[in-house]
């Protein structure tokens, strides 16, 4: 947890005494289900102990003045004339500003310190997380109710309109509605979701590659043309709009029709949507190691078929294999560098990072980061 007294003293220092609420939103760590949201498939994130901190007063201009602490620096802009800024972090705030005000909803301003556990870049969401940040100070300090996953979706829109990235609604979704113990099973299609008990026998260890992927810039977008493309084909077959609506023995008797790099991203997704399935009734049964293995099979597929790993990657995942009291692991996020998560027996994590570090100083040089996490709530105010 982040000192609220940090920030309080620098809100003091930079903009003067003022009463101050305290609000969060956490990033996430996805345990399976990757680049199945935007194909309308499953996926299982848990919110992270990795947060945004933000001590705020409301102000009766119609500005938003913020600082963060991460990067030293001040954003600010008129909700009266929002524009993007280009490389400003402010941005994420003035999406969410300008989608909430385009819904007719009034605001007023507000002055902020803000800092953040959640590494940057690195596959753990901290876009999503300062959008959820954003609309929840919004939604708080102006009083207005929005249901939850409405508030979501903005977020949501803010990312692929204002910022520009056609990211799912997985990220938003579990800084927002994240539990604490608890992974999230969503149905990205119909938004239904369930919150799942995690096992007391299994700890979440996060490995940063440390390798910084800038998700706008990346084959991200490239991948869900790809999807559609595979859709586009099936669809004259078995009615549908996308991958989800396929399984196995859909693509089993059309994957033929699909050119070669189109049928093996297809068949990740829709192996993959499979897999959470069968993960989340493992993880119920208490099969731990049913859990892990499907985790290693999610990689193996992101990997080969979807060709989103990287070197980074496959060797955490490796170094995972081989460690004993390990029970799964595999690249987290979109991919392209960013995070592993790796699920460990409690009495094999002592051992694994040890066994991490070693070997990831001796492949590339350096120690990677990590972190041992703990599955939160998603974001709100924090009563001080
Ligand atoms: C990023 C996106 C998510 C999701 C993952 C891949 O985190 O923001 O919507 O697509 O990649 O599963």
């Amino acid at each position: 947890m982040q000192n609220v007294e940090t920030l309080k003293a620098k809100f003091n220092e930079i903009y003067g005494q003022a009463k101050l609420r305290v609000f969060r939103a956490p990033g996430r760590v996805n345990l399976i289900g990757e680049h199945t949201d935007y194909n309308g498939g499953f996926v299982l994130p848990a919110a992270i102990d990795r947060e945004f901190l933000a001590v705020v007063a409301p102000t009766n201009g119609g500005e938003v003045k913020a600082f963060s602490m991460n990067t030293n620096t001040e954003t600010k802009f008129l909700l009266s004339d929002i524009k993007h800024v280009p490389g400003d972090w402010g941005n994420y705030m003035r999406g969410v500003a300008q989608c909430l005000q385009n819904t007719g909803i009034y605001l007023r301003g507000f002055t902020a310190v803000i800092s953040s556990t959640v590494p940057m870049a690195s596959g753990l969401s901290s876009s999503a997380a300062l959008e959820v940040l954003t609309e929840t100070i919004f939604e708080k300090l102006d009083g207005f109710h929005i249901d939850p996953v409405d508030g979501i979706k903005l977020c949501q829109k803010a990312e692929n309109e204002f910022i520009g990235v056609k990211c799912g609604i997985m990220d938003q979704f579990i800084s927002k509605l994240g539990k604490k113990d608890y992974a999230l099973f969503l149905d990205c299609r119909s938004l239904e979701y369930k919150h799942v008990p995690l096992s007391k026998d299994a700890k979440i260890v996060i490995v940063n590659t440390g390798v910084k992927r800038a998700l706008a810039g990346s084959k991200y977008n490239e991948r869900r043309a790809e999807c559609e493309q595979a859709v586009s084909i099936f669809s004259k077959h078995k009615k549908g709009t996308l991958l989800r609506d396929y399984d196995l023995n859909d693509f089993q008797k059309w994957q033929n029709e699909l050119p070669e790099v189109v049928r093996r991203r297809a068949k990740h997704v829709i192996s993959e949507n499979a897999r959470v399935l069968d993960a989340i009734d493992a993880l119920k049964a208490g099969n731990l190691e049913l859990f892990g293995h499907m985790m290693y099979e999610s990689h193996d597929s992101l990997k080969n078929d979807y060709e989103v790993s990287c070197l980074e990657l496959d060797t955490i995942v490796n170094t995972a294999r081989k460690t004993p009291g390990i029970l799964g692991a595999r690249m987290t996020g979109a991919g392209f560098g960013g995070c592993a998560v790796v699920l460990a027996e409690p009495r094999g994590v002592e051992r694994f990072v040890q066994k991490m570090e070693d070997d990831y100083q001796k492949e590339f040089g350096r120690k990677p980061e990590i972190y041992v996490c703990t599955a939160e709530d998603g974001a709100g105010e924090i009563k001080t």
